[in-house]
């Protein structure tokens, strides 16, 4: 593959590099996500899948993207329909990376709905209003605010609507920062806001873990609260008991992917504004392993002992913390509400989550304007104006459906679980298999100061793409019968699949524009190369 000539943008140190794509990876999914599934599936029992699924498929496709990523972006490609086929020299392999562009468009389309949540929140804690609007029953307030119980709520109060303000707000606020660019948009904010929430996050575990027992019932102490995320053997669930549930793999796995949002294309991406020589395995591992702190230690420590001290070890049922991403907007007002000083924690803890979604969704935004400006050579207004319309349409498509969250949970289950597993498997095949098992582990350690054991290239040929194909399958057979049979019964399923549609291709259609463009550059530079012999 024929390198291009562009004007390359790169991140300016490693550690914005860093804090970028932690900030990725750091979101809802290990504050909200995390917590709910580690209490749903044994506690200290959920760990050992979560982490072998770390050790087995985490770390080896997050080292493929950053591999393809930097492979790529010095040869001129930065979208992942670019680096696709600039890794695979196959021109249909485009295709095939477009549709980490649906994905991450889909995703911001909804991540941004409940990022407005979360700001909200943190500003109603923050003038007071929480306490205001409070009925003694804050889950109700969750509800009727977003509109649970029908579509459409989240707009009846006109333009002035508080929900929806604070979601144009969070849609403006990240075109704003994509706006300014790589350096200036994602890597000045990310260096600022990670290291914030670190702040926010640590007051807020001091704070827990410094409650003691203040209901003063029996067993529902700090220490049970912890027990409770920690312990590999629950009251209710034996350790053994817990690891023969093929679900509990399964989510061990798909908390893996979500969290550090492997296969959406974005590590790619961001990886390819790195230098030749760049440190690229300290930098992964880093952003990885905060990632994994900021979830199994930190969150791990706020939410659940925080809900099992006021609201007890029966509010922790699967009823309750079936939703991950509502549980913390339904039962955590009720804690801050019990909680001395909960005021301020309460606006702590939603501006900690703001922050992490933004520090995600604008990551999620940032492949669609790549392929934008890479792939049809439009600046970054228009880039921005086109998917900034997308993505506002979807936002307010998520906002409108919100009955039982039907279009967020299908938005979610296709794009989130279906698209994210095969586009993983894609990227660790063209890893192991395309560049070469060795040829990829030479071009990752590259720069590198840390030598990768050397079993992880049998891993990562092997065991991984293995392993992601065992977790899918399972995974299809367990929930795929249930998500079919929606589609026939429930028009907004319909509506959400054909805006799923649509995206595809939307994005098809740019990939195929882009092709013909890369083809006609690399035949007139192949011209100009023979013109000079
Ligand atoms: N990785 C992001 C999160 O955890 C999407 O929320």
């Amino acid at each position: 593959m024929k390198q291009k000539k562009t004007k390359q943008e790169n991140w300016t140190t490693q550690f914005g590099v860093i804090m970028a794509v932690a900030g990725s990876a750091i979101g809802l999914g290990n504050y909200l996500r995390f917590p709910g599934q580690a209490a749903l599936y044994g506690g200290g029992a959920f760990m050992i899948p979560y982490f072998i699924a770390f050790f087995l498929l985490g770390l080896p496709i997050v080292w493929a993207e950053w591999t393809l990523g930097r492979y790529s972006g010095i040869r001129g490609y930065h979208s992942a329909p670019g680096i696709f086929r600039c890794v695979t020299g196959k021109r249909n392999m485009a295709y095939a990376g477009s549709f980490c562009v649906t994905l991450t468009t889909i995703i911001t389309s909804f991540y941004v709905f409940i990022e407005s949540w979360c700001l909200a929140y943190s500003l109603r804690y923050l003038f007071g209003w929480m306490e205001i609007d409070a009925d003694g029953n804050f889950g109700k307030l969750f509800i009727e605010s977003v509109g649970l119980e029908g579509n459409g709520i989240l707009f009846q109060h006109g333009l002035l609507n508080f929900n929806l303000l604070c979601m144009l707000f969070c849609l403006l606020f990240n075109y704003f920062l994509i706006y300014r660019g790589i350096v200036k948009g994602i890597e000045w904010f990310c260096s600022l806001a990670l290291p914030a929430l670190l702040i926010c996050s640590l007051i807020i575990v001091v704070r827990v873990l410094t409650l003691g027992n203040p209901t003063g019932i029996e067993g529902q102490g700090i220490i049970e609260g912890l027990g409770y995320v920690w312990n590999p053997s629950q009251p209710n669930k034996t350790l053994w008991e817990s690891l023969a549930n093929p679900e509990t793999w399964l989510a061990g796995a798909g908390q893996v992917f979500f969290s550090l949002s492997l296969g959406f294309g974005v590590i790619c991406t961001y990886a390819s504004y790195t230098k030749r020589n760049d440190d690229i395995v300290l930098s992964s591992l880093t952003a990885a392993a905060g990632n994994g702190f900021c979830e199994a230690v930190i969150a791990a420590m706020m939410i659940v002992p925080a809900a099992y001290i006021f609201l007890g070890p029966t509010f922790l049922t699967p009823e309750n913390l079936s939703s991950s991403f509502t549980i913390g907007f339904q039962a955590l007002p009720e804690v801050f509400h019990q909680m001395p000083m909960g005021r301020i924690f309460g606006f702590l803890f939603f501006f900690l989550l703001f922050l992490a979604a933004v520090t995600s969704s604008i990551s999620t935004l940032q492949p669609a304007i790549t392929l934008l400006e890479e792939g049809l050579q439009l600046g970054r207004k228009s880039s921005l104006i086109i998917a900034g319309t997308i993505t506002t349409f979807g936002a307010l498509f998520t906002a409108y459906f919100t009955e039982n969250l039907t279009a967020l949970d299908t938005l979610d289950f296709w794009v989130c679980n279906v698209l994210i597993f095969i586009m993983a498997e894609i990227q660790i095949i063209i890893f192991g298999w395309t560049l070469g098992i060795d040829a990829g582990i030479a071009e990752l350690q590259r720069g590198a100061q840390i030598k990768i054991p050397y079993f992880f290239r049998f891993v990562m040929k092997y065991i991984s793409p293995l392993y992601l194909l065992i977790v899918f399958a399972a995974w299809l057979y367990l929930k795929f019968p249930e998500q079919i049979a929606k589609i026939s019964q429930n028009p907004v399923v319909q509506l959400s699949l054909g805006f799923i549609l649509f995206v595809t291709i939307f994005n098809l259609f740019i990939t195929s524009q882009a092709l013909t463009r890369w083809e006609k550059e690399e035949r007139l530079q192949s011209n100009e190369i023979d013109g000079e012999i």
